[in-house]
């Protein structure tokens, strides 16, 4: 989609050495993506918070490469230590998208990189990690070639970039929600990359919280990228595919009236359905702990009790994502320490938010 052979450096005239830093940061899905095909293309449309307090603080330095060869030419430091394994995958990242950012080769590149939240949490890093790479590679080129001048074609490439390194990350670049996959509600939406919904969205949902409850931070058993290609043999699948596409739909209405309940409902309902198709993969795996269900069945007791709009959602992962509006943090807070906290790893939950989006630094 972006193929540029023309993006080269003259090397009579080559640019002086500088560095790109952004801050980018993690996201939630309300309606999951979960299946994929072709080149990192989605089976059904996609919506998430933006989060604010897990991120990634990417640095890319450069420098004219007088020795260019086929190779790129890669410094990687993930919290200022070098890590082959996150290396080998940027490098392929990179390598991968030669055909779009051709000047990569007649660089030398520093990437240092690191993540406001424990890399052992067991939250995934990929989307806040792949979407200020992009980011950084959008304002590199913007550097060499003044050719991303006007920021919604930033941003645009930015999230195509970010999806090819993982899909979820395509959704990072905008503020407060995003829609990714073609969905006749959302006018300009596409499989090729993410579109803003925070204007879709009731201010109430704009200081929504998002709390992390660490309920395991082992490894997880099987990976996102194992879980999606599950998802061909699954005897769901098919349905799922609808069925998100409906609940996309239903969605939209509730951010936008600012109904709670009903969006409760469907978050909570995504959650369990995620789980329930790795449940029902072939061959069958569960992320799910014991933890996580006591986290579950407390939370229906309190929104029953209290009667306080507190739902939950998950990742692919045991860890709860307790969802609320800004307006009973206190009670929620007292709630967790007092009632929650036992069923998280030393009694650790992230405390995060809806937010503004990427920062460039
Ligand atoms: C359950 O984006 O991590 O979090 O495209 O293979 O990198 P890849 O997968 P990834 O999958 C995320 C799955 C999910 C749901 C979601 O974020 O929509």
């Amino acid at each position: 989609m972006y193929e540029n052979p023309r993006l080269l450096l003259d090397s009579s005239n080559p640019p002086e050495p500088g560095q790109i830093v952004w801050r980018s940061p993690s996201n939630l899905a309300i309606i999951k993506y979960w299946g994929k095909h072709g080149v990192q293309l989605p089976r059904n449309p996609s919506l998430s918070f933006t989060l604010s307090a897990s991120c990634t603080d990417t640095a890319l330095a450069y420098e004219f490469r007088e020795d260019a060869d086929n190779r790129i030419d890669l410094t990687f430091l993930f919290h200022g230590e070098e890590n082959d394994a996150f290396k080998a995958k940027t490098l392929a990242y990179l390598e991968s998208l030669l055909p779009q950012f051709p000047f990569l080769k007649q660089l030398k590149l520093k990437i240092q990189t690191g993540n406001s939240f424990p890399h052992s949490a067991g939250i995934a890093s990929s989307a806040s990690a792949m979407s200020a790479l992009a980011l950084c590679l959008c304002s590199l080129e913007d550097a060499l070639f003044g050719t991303l001048p006007d920021p919604e074609g930033f941003d645009r490439k930015a999230s195509w970039l970010a999806r090819l390194g993982s899909g979820s990350a395509c959704r990072s670049i905008f503020p407060h929600a995003a829609v990714w996959g073609v969905t006749s509600s959302v006018p300009g939406s596409s499989d090729e990359y993410a579109v803003p919904a925070g204007e879709l969205m009731h201010p109430t949902f704009k200081d929504f919280h998002d709390d992390i409850l660490i309920v395991s931070t082992r490894e997880k058993s099987v990976s996102s990228r194992a879980g999606h290609a599950l998802m061909e043999g699954n005897p769901y699948a098919e349905p799922r595919y609808i069925q998100a596409k409906t609940r996309l739909e239903q969605l939209l209405g509730a951010l936008r009236r600012g109904d709670l309940e009903e969006f409760g409902k469907i978050a909570e309902d995504e959650a369990l359905t995620l789980h329930a198709l790795m449940m029902c993969s072939n061959p069958s795996y569960m992320l799910l702990e014991p933890g996580t269900v006591a986290l579950i069945q407390k939370i229906r007791a309190w929104r029953a009790d209290t009667k306080h709009p507190v739902y939950f959602s998950l990742d692919a992962g045991p860890n709860i994502h307790l969802l609320y509006p800004g307006d009973i943090v206190a009670e929620v807070r007292g709630w967790i320490e007092e009632d929650l906290k036992e069923h998280c790893v030393d009694g650790w939950f992230i405390q995060d938010w809806v937010g503004e989006g990427p920062e460039e630094m």
